[in-house]
């Protein structure tokens, strides 16, 4: 397969020096590409700010927002098999970034946001008969019900759920959901077998 895949965290920049951004550590991210590295598939990473060391035999695309991230995957999007969308992508951008650095007053200040756009949305929306596409989602409470409505909403063909206390950690639960299929919970592991597991599973939809 070739498998597109993004990681890492996004910034958002509200002026040269300042950004907004998320606590994702890209090591699930990182951790898929090594993982369909392992079982020789070709892997196109996308990565966002992260503190590990991306595999080195992928090919590498470093981007920082979420509009260049968006960019590379509409770039690489067609040419994969499978889109795997691991990325902490900011929802909100400023709305006017400052071209200069901005200088306290020490009066209270506002930054107004703007929605980014929804990558994942967007490759469900675009993909070929011969493509799949994973997403992920980080959920707090009802779980199983908001996941399953954003693999139906985002027309996906996996989707991966986590709570907030993977982020960061070696180690995760995840729940997983196919349409059609039932809800399968993995045991807690390493991410590095999470990944294994995610993408398996991937090559066995696209076998099908
Ligand atoms: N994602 C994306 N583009 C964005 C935001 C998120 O492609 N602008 C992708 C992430 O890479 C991940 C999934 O969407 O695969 C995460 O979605 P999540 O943040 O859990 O849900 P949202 O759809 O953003 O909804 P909400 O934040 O309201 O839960």
């Amino acid at each position: 397969m070739r498998i597109l895949i993004t990681a890492g965290g996004t910034r958002e920049y509200i002026d040269p020096v300042r950004f907004i951004s998320n606590a994702s550590s890209g090591r699930m991210g990182c951790a898929l590409a090594r993982a369909a590295l392992k079982v020789g598939h070709e892997v196109m990473f996308i990565v966002a700010p992260t503190d590990q060391k991306p595999p080195s035999t992928a090919k590498i695309v470093n981007v920082e927002t979420a509009a260049r991230m968006f960019e590379a995957v509409k770039k690489h999007f067609s040419r994969c098999d499978c889109l795997i969308m691991a990325a902490a992508v900011a929802d909100y951008t400023p709305a006017r970034p400052a071209k200069t650095k901005i200088r306290k007053t020490g009066e209270p200040l506002t930054v107004e946001l703007k929605a980014t756009t929804d990558i994942l949305k967007w490759a469900g929306k675009h993909k070929k008969k011969n493509q799949i596409v994973i997403g992920f989602a980080l959920e707090d409470k009802n779980l199983r019900a908001r996941a399953e409505k954003k693999l139906n909403e985002k027309n996906l063909d996996m989707i991966v759920v986590n709570t907030s206390d993977a982020i960061g950690a070696e180690k995760s639960s995840v729940q997983i959901k196919i349409p059609g299929d039932e809800w399968l919970k993995l045991p807690r592991a390493s991410k590095a077998v999470i990944a294994g597991k995610i993408v398996s599973m991937a090559g066995s939809l696209l076998s099908t």
